[in-house]
């Protein structure tokens, strides 16, 4: 085991932030914390998709940016690799911990592992099967290169054992996101955003859209329009990724409806505070599938598949498809998913990161270690087993 004295986080999207916060928290609350660097990559760079969260989560300035802006999956990712690889060089931590399925997670962890430096990531082995998605590239890899993996629902360890990936690299220690949820809940209550917005409470739908798959082709101008629809019965609160608005932008798309409420993207606090008032959530991000679960909000799901099957067995999602069409049956279903009995994970309980942190203070295995990763080694440089690693 080597031990951990010196830990650098990567976060680069938004919803990096919100994983990571929790465990820089619980690193400074250590009788004798580890050092901490934040690099932040760039790939999120508008003040209303970056700074406000490190602002609201109380996350220091990052040590490092690294600029990395918009691109194709390759420039970008091409980014992080150059421009962080300086970076580690001069750190040299004890280990790279890299959050969720964006980009910037792979570029890091690749030149980690490259680098021989141990790699931890947060939200390990959740999987789409649908390879069609960025993400699930992202998280694939990530995985693979992976010293410790953190998980936070049963299923992840069921699909990292499938991939060859030893028992023994895997910690289900629950959902960090949620650890911030939980933090923030005073805040977002004191906020009372509904009121601030002038929405009825409990009688509005949050709406969050995207992901190419939807707002890239033409499925998009469909969604818009059923949005019209809906607004006939509810209001609707729709804060614009920029993605979104940029796609709306270049094909002259726009709401007709009046009970649409188009909103720039918000902070962590108020759009917490929103979704927590609403009737429910129509959505294709991922955070908000386990937002919504645990709040016990009724969340709909616009894509063909999730890597988050444990919102919708025990929690309040409901896959819709990829099928804009079927946005007009929200209201209706709204109910349905309300008499539901619906429960939350395991894990998803404000002290995931308390008990990453443990993990990392126990310290990271070699890959020497571990089963699965012995080495074909050249005569004369046996080295004996160790107890329990015989027998094979
Ligand atoms: C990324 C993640 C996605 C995550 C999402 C959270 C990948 C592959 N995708 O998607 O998994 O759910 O973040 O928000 O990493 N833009 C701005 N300002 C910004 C950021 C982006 O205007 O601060 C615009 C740019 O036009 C850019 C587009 O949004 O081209 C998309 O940004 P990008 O980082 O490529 O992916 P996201 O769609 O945000």
């Amino acid at each position: 085991m080597r031990a951990i004295r010196h830990v650098l986080s990567v976060v680069g999207a938004r919803p990096n932030i919100m994983k990571t916060a929790p465990v820089v928290a619980a690193l400074a609350r250590r009788h004798e914390p580890a050092r901490h660097t934040l690099v932040h990559t760039g790939q999120h760079y508008d003040e209303a998709m970056s700074r406000i969260f490190l602002d609201e989560l109380g996350v220091r300035e990052p040590s490092q940016t690294l600029d990395v802006g918009s691109g194709s999956h390759a420039a970008q990712t091409a980014r992080v690799i150059e421009r962080i690889e300086p970076v580690l060089l001069a750190e040299r931590p004890d280990i790279v911990l890299v959050p969720g399925d964006v980009n910037s997670t792979v570029g890091a962890a690749l030149v980690a592992a490259k680098l021989e430096i141990p790699v931890a990531h947060i939200e390990a082995g959740l999987r789409s099967f649908d390879r069609s998605m960025p993400e699930e590239i992202n998280r694939l890899l990530t995985d693979q290169l992976s010293n410790l993996l953190f998980t936070h629902s049963p299923e992840a360890r069921d699909n990292l054992l499938r991939e060859g990936i030893d028992d023994a690299r895997i910690h289900a220690v629950g959902n960090t996101m949620i650890d911030t949820l939980v933090a923030m809940r005073p805040r977002m209550r004191a906020l009372d955003a509904p009121a601030a917005h002038g929405l009825p409470r409990g009688g509005y739908l949050v709406v969050t859209l995207h992901r190419p798959a939807l707002v890239d082709g033409d499925l998009l101008a469909h969604a818009i329009s059923a949005l019209d629809h809906v607004a006939k019965a509810m209001p609707v609160a729709f804060p614009i990724h920029p993605r979104t608005a940029a796609r709306m932008r270049s094909r002259g798309l726009a709401f007709r409806s009046r009970g649409v409420r188009r909103h720039e993207p918000r902070g962590y606090v108020e759009f917490l505070s929103l979704l927590e008032g609403s009737a429910g959530a129509l959505t294709d991000s991922g955070g908000i599938q386990e937002e919504t679960t645990y709040l016990g909000i009724p969340c709909f799901t616009l894509r063909a598949n999730t890597e988050r099957p444990v919102t919708c067995e025990m929690g309040t999602n409901t896959l819709l498809g990829l099928a804009p069409e079927r946005i007009a049956e929200v209201p209706d279903l709204l109910e349905g998913v309300r008499r539901r009995p619906v429960r939350v994970p395991p894990g998803w309980d404000g002290r995931a990161a308390e008990r990453l942190v443990d993990v990392l203070e126990a310290g990271v295995p070699d890959w020497d270690d571990l089963a699965g990763h012995r080495r074909v080694m050249a005569p004369g440089s046996f080295r004996p087993a160790r107890a329990g690693t015989q027998g094979e």
